[in-house]
């Protein structure tokens, strides 16, 4: 059994993140509600506590407070953040209030290492958020680090193990802070670093089976994607036939996608899979639509509708399992007034879990992208489907621009499927974040034997990105673009003439639609 460190959560947006480090030093965490007792954390063998940061004010009247036991433990404690703050005002310092909060970066000066600071740089770049903040030592600290703006950016009692530090480690922009944070875990509250991804599963099928029981059915909406298919996998591991995913089939996938979920799950995993063709229903509403976002609507608006179907058709669950990730969730825990935990709406699907009454199922609720990709391949998903490149829930159906029909759907499809081959024989799929042909409606002049015709245009949109916010088009090698035209102009009947987009994000989006 691994050793547990505790994150006491105070309502800060950074708490999974603090946790995400701890799993990078391959040591174990679980998050706490500020309000949690004392005993429950030695119950649960914890060998070190965080107390992390939060937006709220030592002084505001709902101020969360933890349980003062906690510092009687006789375990290690680092306070980030409001973390400091707290220590500073449960243990007899002094906090000054502040009307401006510090913000951004600033350089810490370490004038004693210990074990917080050991092997580190004296000098280190350091990211601020904090608007109160500690004036007077609590007793049996002394000050170990400073900022400008703080003679107490980190301070130490090194008797009791108690460490405070006003900057946030966790953050990228903090040079060093996974360094100071292992440091925390190993040299001080002396954990062992054997967390695997394995322990990950192992803990969520637990979870699993212990929150969905032995009768209840959990529905699963797959969509081909990283998220939906790792949620499967896991859920699958732990319940097997309580599980039934629901594969939509609205006539705007790739080429062969259908084929694929259903050889992969069905018959690889032995998931209980229905595969619902709802094609003609979604080509039949979206006849004549041409408004980008009216498309979006009535493939939005569809999907819930033929999604709800199913389910009524299975006979009904109790939970709706979905493969929200970390980034996805908005807020951590509810805190005074702040809102519960919220969803971006499109992961909701359409509000189906009030309406239907069905309860969530979120196992990785609190990991990040490449954390789910992990325990993907550990579930044996094969490679295509971990590193299966970002796909739009309304599909090709913003690939086809202007109105969709099947005629421009098969052309799309064809040349899509010629540069998905290409790219991938070739490598690039795995190096780029997205490639995708795009039909454009466009007839345009080209000339087969000695006649002329007029045929469409095919656009190929090749970028490389980090988080899709911003993106540049991928300068891809001249003999493969050439390989890729040739092929489209030579094997797709309908297409003249292939263009590539060299446009980057921003001004262009990465769909054309
Ligand atoms: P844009 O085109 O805005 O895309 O630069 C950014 C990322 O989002 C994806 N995308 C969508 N995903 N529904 C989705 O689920 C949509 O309507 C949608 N539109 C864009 C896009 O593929 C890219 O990864």
């Amino acid at each position: 059994m691994s050793q547990t460190i505790a994150v006491i959560d105070f309502g800060s947006q950074y708490t999974q993140i603090i946790a995400r480090r701890i799993r990078e030093c391959q040591v174990y965490s679980k998050i706490y509600h500020h309000t949690v007792k004392a005993e429950e954390l030695t119950k649960d063998g914890v060998v070190g506590i965080i107390l992390s940061g939060g937006p709220s004010s030592v002084f505001a009247k709902k101020a969360p407070i933890p349980d003062k036991a906690l510092f009687d433990l006789g375990v290690p404690i680092l306070g980030i953040c409001y973390g400091i703050q707290l220590m500073g005002y449960l243990l007899g310092g002094q906090v000054s209030k502040s009307d401006h909060r510090e913000y951004g970066h600033g350089t810490l000066s370490i004038q004693k290492p210990g074990r917080l600071f050991s092997k580190l740089p004296k000098k280190l770049r350091v990211w601020n958020s904090h608007g109160d903040r500690l004036i007077k030592l609590p007793p049996g600290f002394t000050a170990i680090g400073t900022t400008d703006n703080s003679e107490f950016a980190v301070i130490e009692d090194a008797n009791r193990n108690f460490y405070g530090i006003q900057f946030h480690p966790e953050v990228f922009h903090s040079e060093r802070g996974t360094d100071v944070i292992r440091n925390f875990l190993v040299g001080v509250c002396k954990a062992k670093q054997d967390w695997t991804t394995e322990d990950f599963i192992n803990r969520a099928v637990a979870d699993i089976k212990a929150t969905v029981g032995k009768k209840s059915r959990v529905l699963l909406g797959l969509s081909g994607g990283v998220d939906s298919s790792v949620a499967a996998a896991l859920i699958h591991k732990a319940i097997g036939k309580q599980l039934t995913c629901v594969f939509v089939d609205n006539g705007l996938l790739r080429k062969g996608e259908r084929e694929v979920v259903e050889s992969l799950y069905a018959r690889n995993f032995k998931i209980d899979v229905r595969v619902v063709d709802a094609s003609a229903l979604f080509l039949r509403r979206l006849k004549g639509i041409t408004d980008p976002e009216q498309k979006r609507k009535i493939i939005g608006r569809t999907f819930v509708e033929v999604f709800e179907k199913s389910l009524k058709s299975i006979g009904g669950a109790d939970y709706l399992a979905q493969g929200t990730l970390y980034p996805d969730v908005i807020e951590s825990v509810a805190i005074g007034n702040n809102p519960a935990a919220l969803i971006k709406s499109h992961h909701n699907v359409g509000g189906l879990p009030e309406r239907m009454k069905l309860k969530l199922l979120e196992p990785l609720r609190e990991l990040f992208k490449d954390e789910v990709r992990a325990v993907g391949s550990a579930c044996g998903l094969p490679k295509e489907v971990v590193w299966r490149q970002p796909f739009p829930g309304p599909g090709l159906g913003v690939r086809v621009v202007g109105e969709i029909t099947k005629e421009r759907l098969e052309i799309l499809r064809n040349a899509d499927h010629i540069l998905q081959q290409e790219m991938m024989d070739n490598g690039w799929y795995w190096k780029v974040w997205q490639s995708f042909a795009v039909f454009i409606p466009v007839k345009s002049v080209g000339v087969v034997g000695d006649e002329r015709n007029y045929s469409y245009v095919i656009g190929l949109r090749i970028v490389e990105s980090i988080d899709a916010m911003t993106a540049d088009w991928t300068r891809l090698p001249y003999d493969l673009l050439q390989k890729i035209s040739n092929r489209i102009t030579n094997e797709v009947r309908g297409v003249s003439r292939v263009v590539l987009d060299i446009s980057s994000k921003p001004p262009a989006t990465i769909e054309w639609e």
